[in-house]
């Protein structure tokens, strides 16, 4: 938003486009953008809306295509918001895409980065007070919602930040937001919860301040109805920030400062619940609730960062920010689906299909790479929490074989991106033979997830490096949920099922304390990463780790790896191993660990230095072990989402120390659209 400095509209497409360019590589799917349409006729003041599906190349395109639109009409004030999407609800298209409006005339307008998880609610409760959607989104809600308190305002003078404010109690789950309006024109409203969301300011001129005080309301704020009639403390020029003495000023929201750090690197960072908003060039920033910090300001800071390294925060690779991403991934996957207080489990995109799944004769799971590893992981827990058969299945071979499909089957599609070539073949393939098919993808209105009946959105976020990691550990747990779901009603399985369902709530945790051995693993690197090959080895439903560390592995660091069954062992493996060739054994205290400890002494029998990944509270494999990760414990069939992360650390340790591209591996892609 600039104030007094006068732009043309080309310059404000261009500021608006740049900073979505610059986001474009968390992934996207369509693009929007919403400007002033007129300039300084207040009373005809309408919002331009324009979006478009695809890349932001394309709505870039498009805005030139625009006739109404002069490019070189200036505007002293203007505020303009843009958006590029990544799909959680309704498929990427223009009307699913942001901004979101609350009416035709575009009264208000939103952009919104997260899930609202209550949508389906307010949707309700406004459609019948006569709000007429046109959107799939849970974004859309918002628009309408604000509308809606506005209409409803008790008093003329009501500011727009107040409307906001009232807006965000009723909302739960996650989000970033900033609005606009044609009621307020050159104002403009942000705030947060859960989602990131920054401030950018930039002036020639001297601030007002580097602290801006925070306003609170001064009501009970238990009593919602009492917060809207109260008023927040007086703003004056001490509490907010401007340039000095009314001169020119321009603020940058955004969710990530790669967005606009060619513009500024003076950046105030909000916290959740923080409303920030800005009206006549002035900076002010309120809260309902105190702050988790306490802190009563906010302090612009200095970014010393380039721009390639704030897109990767403060990683090296895509691949490592992702793999240190999963504690929030994992929570994300499971947000809004595991009532950890009834014990239950709702996959809204399964619900209306549960009674057929139940009646079904077999389940078959399949993937490719990745995600083939995560249906061979939570195979054990499916047959055990369903009752029913269970194949998994290679989409390749399962289409070389002609493998036989039935009308009650029901076949799971497991696919980060949602477009691999031989998943989708496997899927048309069931669905021409009358087999219900499901869809667990991270990519909204990809081909598997339209292709297919119903299915589960992963929500892990974009996954941008070539080598998956945390869509692993979501997909994991996507189909762990399913099995839960599916024996909500199992008198015999409850204990089990509560026991799975205590584990899920931990395992944010636990990954954070498994990233905090990074050191470690970055040392044990050092020793391996001359050497030409590396075995993993361990069974049951740590077998899936093996081959999942061992795919790491040769991915990203070309040394040749195995994911090695142990059970397996004794049928070809062991004549590999000697007193060279370093062996990484998974041990862990569950219903294997003594079949473990019997592969341990053959691997030590034949001077093989095994290193060990291990259950902390495990006294006796140490012993034998050349070196030891020790592990937090979690319930057996979770246990496999903690035990790979070392694996994808020393894949990535060892990959850099050899010197390659960890994010784009030679001769691989990330989506594999052909056979
Ligand atoms: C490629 C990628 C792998 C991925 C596999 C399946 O090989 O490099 O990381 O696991 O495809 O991809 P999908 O998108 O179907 O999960």
């Amino acid at each position: 938003m600039n104030y007094r400095v006068p732009k043309t509209r080309k310059e404000i497409f261009e500021t608006l486009i740049k900073g979505l360019q610059r986001l474009e590589y968390r992934g996207y799917d369509s693009a929007g953008v919403a400007i002033d349409g007129n300039n300084h006729e207040v009373k005809e003041r309408h919002i331009h809306l324009v979006k478009k599906k695809g890349k932001v190349k394309a709505l870039d395109e498009e805005l030139y295509k625009q006739d109404s639109m002069d490019l070189k009409v200036e505007f002293e004030t203007h505020f303009g918001i843009a958006h590029t999407r990544w799909a959680t609800h309704g498929v990427p298209n223009a009307v699913n895409s942001h901004p979101q409006r609350s009416d035709k005339d575009n009264e208000f307008v939103v952009i919104h980065n997260g899930i609202i998880t209550n949508y389906k609610d307010l949707r309700k409760f406004l459609e019948s007070k006569g709000y007429e959607f046109e959107s799939e989104t849970d974004t859309e809600t918002i628009a309408k919602l604000i509308k809606y308190v506005f209409d409803n305002r008790e008093t003329e003078d009501i500011t727009f930040s107040t409307l906001v404010e009232r807006v965000i109690q009723q909302l739960e789950g996650a989000f970033a937001l900033v609005f606009k309006s044609i009621h307020y024109p050159g104002e403009a409203v942000a705030t947060r919860r859960g989602s990131p969301l920054l401030i950018g300011v930039r002036s020639k001129y001297k601030l007002s301040t580097e602290q801006i005080p925070i306003l609170y309301r001064t009501c009970n704020i238990e009593n919602v109805k009492s917060i809207c009639k109260t008023r927040m403390k007086r703003l004056d020029s001490s509490t907010c920030l401007h340039a000095v003495g009314d001169k020119a000023v321009e603020f940058f929201f955004a969710s990530d400062a790669s967005a606009i750090i060619e513009h500024t690197n003076r950046v105030i960072f909000l916290e959740d619940d923080d409303i920030a908003a800005v009206a006549d060039g002035k900076l002010s920033i309120h809260r309902v609730k105190r702050s988790a910090s306490d802190d009563p300001s906010r302090a612009i800071q200095t970014l010393q960062m380039e721009l390639q390294q704030i897109m990767k925060g403060n990683f090296s690779a895509f691949m490592q920010k992702e793999i240190f991403e999963q504690p929030e991934s994992v929570f994300n996957t499971m947000r809004g689906r595991v009532n950890f207080e009834t014990n239950t489990v709702l996959l809204g995109g399964l619900k209306d299909h549960l009674k057929e799944i139940r009646r079904c004769r077999r389940l078959i799971v399949i993937g490719c790479g990745t995600s083939y590893h995560a249906a061979v992981a939570t195979r054990q827990v499916l047959e055990e929490l369903t009752e029913l058969p269970v194949m998994v299945e290679l989409a390749s071979d399962f289409l070389d074989r002609n493998t036989p499909v039935f009308r009650d089957d029901v076949c799971f599609f497991i696919s980060q991106s949602g477009e691999t070539a031989d998943t989708l073949l496997a899927l048309r393939y069931c669905k021409d033979r009358g087999a219900l098919t499901v869809g667990i993808t991270n990519t909204v209105g990809s081909s598997i997830s339209r292709e297919t009946d119903c299915g589960v959105h992963i929500n892990a976020g974009p996954e941008i490096g070539v080598a998956s990691t945390k869509a692993y550990t979501s997909q994991f747990i996507s189909l762990v949920m399913f099995g839960l779901m599916m024996s909500e009603d199992r008198i015999s399985l409850q204990n089990r099922r509560q026991e799975i369902i205590r584990g899920l709530r931990s395992l944010p945790e636990l990954i954070k304390e498994v990233l905090s051995l990074d050191e470690k693993i970055h040392d044990l690197a050092l020793e391996l990463y001359t050497q030409r090959s590396l075995l993993v080895m361990g069974r049951g439903y740590n077998y899936a780790t093996c081959l999942e560390g061992a795919l790491k592995i040769k991915e990203i660091t070309y040394m040749h790896s195995e994911g090695i069954l142990a059970g397996e062992l004794k049928h070809g493996p062991l004549a590999l191993v000697d007193k060279q060739m370093p062996v990484i054994m998974v041990i862990m205290k569950d219903p294997c660990f003594a079949k473990c400890q019997n592969a341990l002494q053959q691997v030590t029998a034949r001077q093989g230095r095994p290193i060990i990944l291990c259950s902390k509270n495990d006294t006796e494999s140490p012993k034998f072990a050349y070196k030891t990760i020790e592990l937090p414990h979690t319930v057996d069939c979770l246990q496999g989402i903690l035990s790979v992360i070392p694996l994808q650390l020393l894949s990535f340790h060892l990959a850099v120390l050899r010197g390659y591209d960890v994010d784009f591996p030679r001769n691989l892609a990330k989506s594999v659209t052909v056979e």
